[in-house]
């Protein structure tokens, strides 16, 4: 869909995503946000357990928290992210929240899904700079480890494929139900107030919800960024072009889920933008040469700021000490000398 030409065919594909989803939620092209239903509690437990261990990067010290910081809407509210050695990372970090309802992972979608996505940080240089073979012995190390490896999988066989399961079985457990826009899908009219309402019957009338569609209010399809008009950015992602390998999915990203959004600042795939304003003003106009006044941008960023739902409620996990087995962390690059 990254030629302008292909516009034309977004309101067929509207219409029949609509009208798919029309025994669920007649009429809306925003659907609710449902609770988790937690069939594998100790699976969650032990995913919960390594999504906040720092010993599984290089440094001991940055754990996937510290990018999707669940304390902060599932993101490190930074243009782009600090990774092992406090290296530059290369792309604004998306939100875990919601995550699995996503077509795919990452801006250009190249993970199928969140056991696919947990592979990656570990082992990228920029993120947590360690290694596969060395995350399987330092969590092997620990006995209290291995023994609810055995309970979860039947065996105490620590792998890569265990780790990336039992980190995405819990991710999926953190969604973002009951937010007051749910609230008046799920027929409660008053839960939104007449500026809430404004603000969404511009998103559907100006367009908006072409792309920003479904639970999430994204991650449905891929689109260009600047449909109309092009994005000006200094950061040399291509986007699905670094996927496809073809030229006309150049800038053309995953739509992005819009729940929670009044958290997950700063804005877009560059981190450029900081207030809910101005993304709604840039993507008016790259995406759909429309422009907003005053009022219906704070109309639209009403709309926008009743889709943050109920955060996740996350115990800190207590995670076992090191030992003498235990690989040891090299948080300075002097150390590596
Ligand atoms: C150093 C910061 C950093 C760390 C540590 C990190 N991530 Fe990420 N994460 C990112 C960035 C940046 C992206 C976007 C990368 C891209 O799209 O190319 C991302 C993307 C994701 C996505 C895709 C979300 C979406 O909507 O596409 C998920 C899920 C995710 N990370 C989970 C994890 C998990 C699980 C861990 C721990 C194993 C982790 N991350 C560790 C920075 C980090
Ligand atoms: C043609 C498809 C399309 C349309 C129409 C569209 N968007 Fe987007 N939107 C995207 C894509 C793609 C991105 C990610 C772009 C990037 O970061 O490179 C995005 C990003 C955003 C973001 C930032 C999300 C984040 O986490 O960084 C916001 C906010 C947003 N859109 C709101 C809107 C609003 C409001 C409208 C209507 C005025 C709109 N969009 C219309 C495709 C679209």
């Amino acid at each position: 869909m990254s030629n302008p030409l292909a516009w034309a065919s977004v309101p067929v594909a509207l219409s029949l995503f609509v009208s798919l989803t029309a025994c669920a939620q007649p009429q809306e092209p925003i659907s609710i946000i449902k609770p988790a239903v937690i069939t594998a509690p100790e699976k969650v437990e032990l995913g919960k357990m390594l999504y906040f261990e720092p010993r599984l990067s290089m440094s001991g010290y940055i754990s996937c928290n510290s990018c999707h910081n669940l304390s902060m809407g599932g993101v490190d509210a930074l243009p782009t992210s600090i990774g092992h050695h406090w290296q530059e990372g290369p792309i604004n970090s998306p939100t875990v929240l919601n995550a699995d309802l996503m077509l795919a992972q990452f801006w250009d979608g190249r993970a199928k899904d969140l056991k696919e996505q947990a592979a990656g940080p570990i082992a990228n240089p920029v993120e947590m700079g360690y290694t596969h073979e060395l995350a399987i012995d330092t969590v092997a190390s620990m006995p209290a480890y291995v023994a609810r490896f055995e309970k979860v999988y039947g065996s105490s066989d620590v792998n890569i494929d265990r780790i990336t399961d039992a980190i995405a079985t819990f991710e999926k457990t953190l969604v973002t139900p009951n937010s007051t826009f749910d609230q008046y899908l799920l027929g409660d009219k008053n839960a939104i107030s007449a500026d809430v309402k404004a603000g969404y019957q511009l998103f559907k009338d100006k367009g908006c919800v072409s792309c920003h569609n479904g639970p999430a209010v994204g991650g449905t399809m891929y689109m260009k960024m600047g449909v109309i008009k092009p994005f000006h950015t200094n950061n040399p992602a291509e986007g699905r072009k670094a996927v496809t390998g073809r030229n006309s999915d150049k800038f053309v990203f995953k739509v992005p889920t819009l729940r929670n959004i009044e958290l997950t600042y700063p804005y877009f795939h560059d981190g450029s933008v900081w207030t809910l304003e101005e993304a709604i003003h840039t993507m008016a106009d790259i995406q759909l040469a429309q422009q907003f006044n005053e009022k219906e941008t704070a109309q639209m960023v009403e709309f926008l700021k009743s889709l943050t739902g109920d955060q996740p409620q996350v115990t800190l996990p207590l995670l076992p000490p090191s030992n003498a087995n235990t690989p040891r962390p090299v948080p300075f690059s002097s150390h590596n000398k």
